[in-house]
């Protein structure tokens, strides 16, 4: 039975998915995204140039390759129609390679305003939301009060739009005031609808299915990191999917028994951007240092992104939940500045010694124990092969194997789509 491979995130989001996505991508006839929505941030780096994707999926610079976007994904017509616009002006064709879900979410402009009224009354306790109205449409799917991306082209489509609109308005009252003009959002909003409707809606669910029976090659690309997942992650900092690889059978309706490969992803440190808790976090020196190497700045909002050690309980969690069969290390490059690594190996809470997470990280004081590793403090820019990294990066990296129990089948030294050892 053809199955399908699924490539995540293990920590809380940017680990490097869009990266290794694009380069897997030549394997493969499909990828498709599952979950997630305009959240995301995936960078691409090839030919000298760098691409940030939001909702389409990191296989569409691979010429022939079908890209589908899921019914699990929420979809914000105007930010996608601006993806659009910038995949033509670098040249890219896609029109007939881009297939959509019909059962996909809309995220319309009252979302993003829930959204930024609701963190702005949560004060010094919000989420740090990238304030694309992510929660608020998920709200509205699982409240069954939601638009699809199939419900545009209906007759009363204009009608469905202004109950739930109306539905937010009234919602809005119980939040303060914000500033944001709803009037040229919606303009904006309707005009971009017409790009959608010249691509190809699908029932994705058959489409996905059809293509696995005829033997297509599928990946299945994440967004955000199992740590962000809505039941599993730093709860209530998280976002409002599952980015786990159940969600890969939920968000493009394929059975459990057809999920394949699993590819885990992880920084060799670790970095969250937005609030919540982050046991191996290093509020110093060392993390600005992390920051700067590794220039940790968001790449949807900018904002700088929180930096520490790579936290193996963290790690090990993640791993169990997702069936990581082989894991990848991105931005092992980033570590060359420093003398000395570390590494979380344990957690100390409620007076005992553990390698697994407490109910609540936000109620419960967590202290990582850190371990220390030599540091190579040499470039790997001429680095092709794994044997050939330097022995202090071979020796951290086999002591993680051995620690998590899963190998690493790829390790990446730069941005750049050929800056990769494939064991
Ligand atoms: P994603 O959301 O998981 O796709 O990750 P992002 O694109 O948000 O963030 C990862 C950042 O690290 C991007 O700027 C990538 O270009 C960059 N990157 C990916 N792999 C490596 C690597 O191995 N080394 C370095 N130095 N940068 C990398
Ligand atoms: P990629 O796919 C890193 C974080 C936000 C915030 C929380 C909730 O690029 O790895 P949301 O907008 O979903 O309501 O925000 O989740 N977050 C991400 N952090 N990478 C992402 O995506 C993220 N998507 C959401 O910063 O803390
Ligand atoms: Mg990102």
């Amino acid at each position: 039975m053809q199955k399908i491979d699924v490539i995540l995130g293990l920590q809380w989001g940017d680990e490097g998915k869009g990266k290794i996505v694009d380069y897997l991508a030549e394997q493969y006839d499909i990828v498709a995204r599952f979950q997630g929505g305009p959240n995301a941030g995936h960078t691409l780096k090839f030919d000298g140039k760098k691409y940030v994707l939001h909702t389409i999926p990191s296989g569409i610079f691979r010429s022939g390759l079908i890209n589908v976007i899921g019914n699990g994904v929420v979809l914000d017509p105007v930010v996608f129609q601006r993806e659009l616009q910038s995949l033509r002006e670098s040249g890219f064709e896609f029109e007939d390679r881009l297939l959509l879900s019909r059962k996909a979410h809309l995220i319309i402009p009252t979302h993003r305003l829930l959204d930024a009224a609701s963190e702005a009354a949560k004060g010094k306790a919000k989420i740090g939301s990238t304030l694309k109205g992510i929660g608020p449409t998920y709200m509205d799917k699982t409240g069954r009060n939601g638009l699809r991306l199939g419900d545009i082209l209906a007759p009363n489509f204009k009608d469905l739009y202004h109950a739930l609109k109306t539905k937010h308005l009234e919602l809005l009252k119980i939040y303060p005031a914000i500033e944001f003009d709803l009037d040229a959002a919606e303009k904006a909003w309707f005009e971009s609808l017409d790009s959608l409707r010249q691509l190809t809606f699908v029932d994705s669910e058959y489409y996905i299915n059809d293509a696995l029976n005829k033997g297509k090659k599928i990946l299945a690309e994440g967004a955000q990191g199992s740590m962000l997942d809505v039941d599993f992650g730093t709860y209530p900092f998280v976002t409002s999917s599952n980015t786990i690889t159940a969600g890969v059978c939920t968000g493009l309706g394929v059975a459990p028994q057809r999920i394949g490969r699993v590819i885990g992803i992880t920084k060799a440190y670790c970095t969250r951007v937005g609030g919540g808790p982050f046991p191996s976090e290093q509020d110093n020196n060392i993390g600005e240092r992390l920051r700067e190497e590794g220039q940790e700045f968001g790449s949807t909002t900018g904002r700088a992104r929180r930096c520490g050690w790579i936290d193996l309980p963290q790690l090990k969690y993640t791993i169990l939940l997702n069936g990581v069969t082989e894991l990848c290390m991105t931005k092992i490059d980033v570590l060359n500045i420093f003398e000395e690594i570390q590494a979380a190996t344990h957690y100390q809470y409620d007076g005992q010694t553990t390698d697994r997470l407490p109910f609540d990280m936000c109620q419960t004081d967590v202290h990582p124990i850190l371990k220390s590793f030599k540091g190579w403090h040499s470039s790997l820019a001429d680095v092709r092969k794994r044997a050939d990294l330097p022995q202090a990066a071979q020796q951290f990296i086999l002591e993680l194997e051995k620690e998590l129990g899963v190998p690493f089948s790829m390790i990446s030294t730069g941005p750049e789509r050929e800056k990769l050892l494939v064991d």
